[in-house]
């Protein structure tokens, strides 16, 4: 009976259309949380995501609705994040709900994501209830993206919920239409335990914390527990469901969405997409977990100070209890000692993590220019996976070089189909095919390498189009490329941090502006240092940081003391994100200047 009570659901957005508003309405509108604990985006748990606005890591509450047959009613709702970096988390959280909440902004209409994550609901079989909302905003046209709908993703949107999350309206409406919509959960409490995990957690107390959606079965403390992909087995120790704080239950059954602790040590143990049975009394087969995920650039992170190579290896390790997402492995490099080769789902990733390793761990980084993973054949036919440019062999053993392509869906009026398609041949792109969704939208596909798509694409599309542009992509395998590896000296050493791989017919241009950039960048001392870029033995590009003219420093002894300690503290701290190689000092930025250098 309880069964026919729950709903499970997912909200679904493109970015900034406001998911998380609407989740706090809910949760207000259903007194899940008082006035006064009230904050915004409350399920935005992680203090970056309150201070970038967006959703990181997605969350789930359940929330209890009385409707008006009557009825209670339990809601376990699912967040996800928008931003395309993070699509994996999206696939993740339906896998797990009967239903989908889909917000489409009034004025911006369908976007790119908007149809990326619709159609991962259409593949889950998931029942969508489309809401209309920002209509409070004066460029609201809820009757153009009501149409939009219909026509771009052929949905029914004659009964789409017209909100404003921000005003509180068409909250209640929306609540009705979960209940009248979105189907009860199914699955048998006697059959043996079957649930899937779809996030995982931290705490130093319990273990890993494991988000899971049970589909059939019961799950209580103290059931002996295997994780069917894995292997491993453990006792549970505490179930329970999030509200928004954790609310321990005597059992999750059939259809509820809640979290389960055994005191389970490693993440390995207990991945995401791993389904949960009972020792006693297995299920016959795992649900369908879910496609590995593998990450789309790599970059090196070193501490500046080499003495706290462990702490950040623990750092790492921490962080990677709550996002499986996140892969490192040790590297060395010549210039900056020992470090890691880090994994991340896009370049916002990157900037998260690094930004939580200085905060949470109160690390000095230096990150290295983030590198997609080539394919490099050698001449003794052998396949070596590059994901460091510096470890790319010596061009007299490569035979051909592989790079990873992307298909990029580009939504855009039609007035800026041109520009886009300039941009996108300007990064190699291999026109597909060109859709009109509507009378003026358009969408735009072209194979594009990742290499080009990550580095500054969006930020060009954005700008190109005033912000008319958005953009989706998916990995389309390998393909063949004329690329070289363009080698960085300083002073006539090589910094190996400081290569990249590039496309033969832009390394020339590029060494160019890198070079000229790392003029700009690395300090001045008291000789000159040249700047090369070479292809092998040969110089392609040069500049020359100038020497001192006079000895600034020595003035500064004789002066005032106090002023003498200021100045050298502020040298100090200066310094942290620098790192001498041989005996000049290179400071972060010389190694991201490869990025913005296309
Ligand atoms: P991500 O979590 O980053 O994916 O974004 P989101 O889709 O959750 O959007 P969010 O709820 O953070 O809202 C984005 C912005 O739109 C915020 O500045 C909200 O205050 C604003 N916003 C949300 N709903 C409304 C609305 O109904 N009207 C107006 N005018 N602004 C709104």
């Amino acid at each position: 009976a309880r069964q026919s009570h729950i709903r499970n659901f997912s909200i679904v957005a493109h970015i900034d259309h406001g998911k998380s508003t609407i989740s706090d309405r809910i949760l207000e509108a259903t007194h899940t949380v008082t006035e006064r604990d009230m904050q915004n985006q409350l399920l935005d748990t992680m203090d970056l995501e309150r201070e970038r606005g967006i959703t990181i890591k997605m969350n789930s509450v359940e929330v209890n609705y009385t409707a008006e047959d009557g009825e209670t009613y339990i809601f376990h709702l699912v967040d996800t994040p928008g931003h395309v970096d993070f699509s994996y988390e999206v696939s993740r959280s339906l896998a797990a709900v009967d239903g989908a909440i889909l917000v489409v902004d009034a004025a911006q209409g369908v976007e790119a994501q908007t149809l990326a994550n619709v159609y991962l609901a259409i593949d889950n079989d998931l029942e969508i209830i489309p809401v209309i909302n920002k209509i409070d905003l004066p460029a609201a046209d809820p009757e153009r993206v009501q149409d939009e709908i219909e026509e771009d993703i052929g949905l029914d949107a004659s009964e789409a919920v017209m909100a404003s999350a921000k005003e509180g309206v068409g909250i209640p409406e929306l609540l009705e239409q979960i209940v009248t919509k979105l189907p009860a959960p199914t699955g048998d409490l006697e059959a043996p335990l079957q649930a899937l995990i779809f996030d995982s957690t931290y705490d130093s107390y319990k273990g890993v914390i494991l988000t899971i959606r049970v589909r059939e079965g019961i799950m209580k403390p103290g059931d002996k527990i295997r994780f069917m992909n894995s292997g491993a087995e453990y006792e549970v120790t505490e179930v329970g469901i999030h509200s928004p704080n954790p609310i321990k239950r005597e059992y999750l059954m059939a259809g509820d969405i809640g979290y389960v602790a055994a005191s389970i040590k490693s993440i390995r143990d207990a991945r995401p997409g791993d389904t949960i049975t009972n020792v006693d009394n297995p299920a016959p087969e795992a649900l369908p977990g879910y496609q590995p995920m593998t990450p789309m650039v790599y970059s090196g992170l070193y501490p500046t100070d080499n003495a706290r190579y462990n702490d950040l290896r623990e750092a790492l390790e921490k962080l990677q209890l709550n996002d499986a997402s996140l892969e490192f492995e040790p590297e060395t490099s010549q210039a900056l000692g020992f470090g890691f080769r880090t994994g991340f789902l896009g370049l916002l990733h990157m900037d998260v993590i690094q930004e939580r390793l200085e905060r949470e761990f109160d690390l000095d980084l230096i990150t290295t220019a983030p590198s997609v993973t080539y394919h490099a054949y050698t001449t003794d036919g052998e396949m070596v996976e590059v994901s460091n440019p510096a470890d790319l062999p010596d061009a007299s053993e490569i035979k051909s070089i592989e790079e990873p392509y992307v298909l990029a869906q580009i939504m855009v009026p039609e007035e800026y189909v041109g520009t886009v398609m300039e941009l996108a041949q300007g990064k190699r792109g291999e026109f597909e095919t060109m859709e009109y969704l509507d009378k003026q939208r358009v969408n735009v596909k072209y194979y594009i390498p990742l290499s080009e798509i990550i580095f500054d694409f969006f930020d060009k599309l954005k700008s190109s189009t005033r912000g008319y542009a958005s953009l989706d992509y998916d990995m389309d395998g390998y393909r063949a490329s004329n690329l070289v590896k363009v080698d960085i000296l300083l002073n006539g050493d090589k910094v190996d941090a400081l290569s990249f791989i590039v496309h033969t017919d832009f390394a020339q241009s590029r060494a160019r502006v890198i070079t000229a950039k790392l003029k700009e960048i690395i300090p001045r001392r008291n000789f000159e240092v040249p700047i090369q870029a070479a292809i092998g033995s040969k110089i392609i590009a040069r500049s020359t940081v100038k020497a001192y003219r006079k000895d600034v420093t020595s003035k500064i002894h004789t002066g005032d003391p106090d002023r003498r300690a200021k100045l050298l503290d502020k040298q100090k701290r200066g310094k942290k994100r620098m790192k001498s190689v041989g005996a000049v000092e290179v400071p972060q930025e010389a190694f991201m200047a490869v990025l913005n250098a296309g």
